[in-house]
């Protein structure tokens, strides 16, 4: 990463213009925002229900096909405690509050992931989002017993071996979070708050701090808004989940918005596979009726690459897809 200016910082000089470096062009021309009565919306899992031994439970065959329509669902009934996230929340929010001299200590080096900053910055001239990113290699417990326990149903529902999805990730998954901080832009509509992309990671856990609405998911060719649910965390399938499973499972193309009247916080919390495994569809999920569709490469090779990149859309992905599959 390359050193970049704190947005929160902009934020607070009274500017009714946003830098040049901030103003988006749409790459792709633009893309429609769902509104109204048609808009579809993300599917809601009940974890307390998925984890019933029905043999006839709904709720697998819902979280199958939300990981394949949609590649997003919401997860309620969690079971990670309201005391812990209330206290998190807190502690976050304080954290942003901190005076610029004490974040600028924590400040993004050149080729580190870790401290506050901005990531997919590969050169002087690459358009930058409109918030501050803080990156650490924080270990929660609670949220990785969640993320296990899901990955364990998909692999139910996928029909995979248990323990080939559980190899993948038990003693040396990796796992990372990213607290994301926008503030209010005085240009919402010609700025960006998160590009958009698909998640290189296995599984995405998203915790949104407030109400405040924010995050649109691609669907259908237009942009699809995730209404923050109370007590619910947002989780997608990432682009390695979409190669595990061999295309079953979709990684979508997702962004952030900001507007100009409130802040937003959220929490990214990601997992992947040990990085000594090699990264390719699930051999349980492999046959001759079911010919591998991505490439076979060593996780450790498969992340270099991606930091390597700047962030667009699936294109990374398409990079691991076996031609004429
Ligand atoms: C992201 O991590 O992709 C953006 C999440 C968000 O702030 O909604
Ligand atoms: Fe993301």
């Amino acid at each position: 990463s390359l050193f970049v200016p704190s947005v929160q910082e902009l934020a607070r000089q009274p500017i009714t213009n946003i830098p040049p470096r901030y103003i988006r062009a749409d790459d792709d021309g633009p893309i429609a925002v769902f509104d109204g009565a048609s808009t579809p919306s993300v599917p809601v899992i009940d974890l307390q229900i998925l984890l019933h031994e029905d043999p006839m439970n709904s709720e697998l065959e819902k979280l199958h096909s939300a990981c394949k329509e949609w590649g997003f669902f919401q997860i309620v009934n969690h079971g990670v405690s309201a005391f812990l996230l209330e206290k998190f929340k807190t502690e976050i929010g304080d954290f942003f509050k901190l005076p610029y001299e004490e974040k600028k200590k924590l400040w993004q080096q050149p080729d580190n992931h870790e401290g506050f900053g901005q990531l997919f910055v590969v050169s002087e001239e690459q358009k930058l989002d409109w918030s501050d990113i803080e990156t650490l290699e924080a270990y929660s417990l609670e949220a990785e017993n969640l993320a296990m326990t899901i990955l364990t149903q998909m692999a139910k529902a996928l029909g995979m071996k248990t323990e080939e999805m559980t190899q993948l990730f038990n003693d040396g998954g990796v796992q990372s979070m990213r607290m994301n901080y926008y503030p209010p832009c005085p240009e919402p509509d010609i700025a960006i708050g998160f590009t958009p992309h698909s998640d290189a990671d296995a599984l995405t856990i998203l915790y949104q701090l407030n109400d405040t609405d924010g995050l649109q998911i691609r669907k259908d060719g237009k942009w699809v808004p995730v209404k923050p649910l109370e007590n619910a965390f947002v989780v997608n399938i990432g682009d390695i989940m979409e190669i595990v499973s061999n295309g079953v499972y979709k990684s979508i193309e997702h962004r952030a918005i900001v507007n100009s009247a409130k802040e937003r916080l959220s929490v990214a919390t990601f997992y992947s596979s040990k990085l000594d495994s090699d990264l390719g569809p699930a051999s349980s999920l492999i046959s001759h009726k079911n010919p591998p569709v991505f490439r076979r490469m060593p996780l450790e090779l498969y992340f270099k690459e991606f930091f390597a990149r700047k962030l667009k859309g699936k294109s990374y992905l398409d990079f691991m897809k076996i031609e004429n599959a």
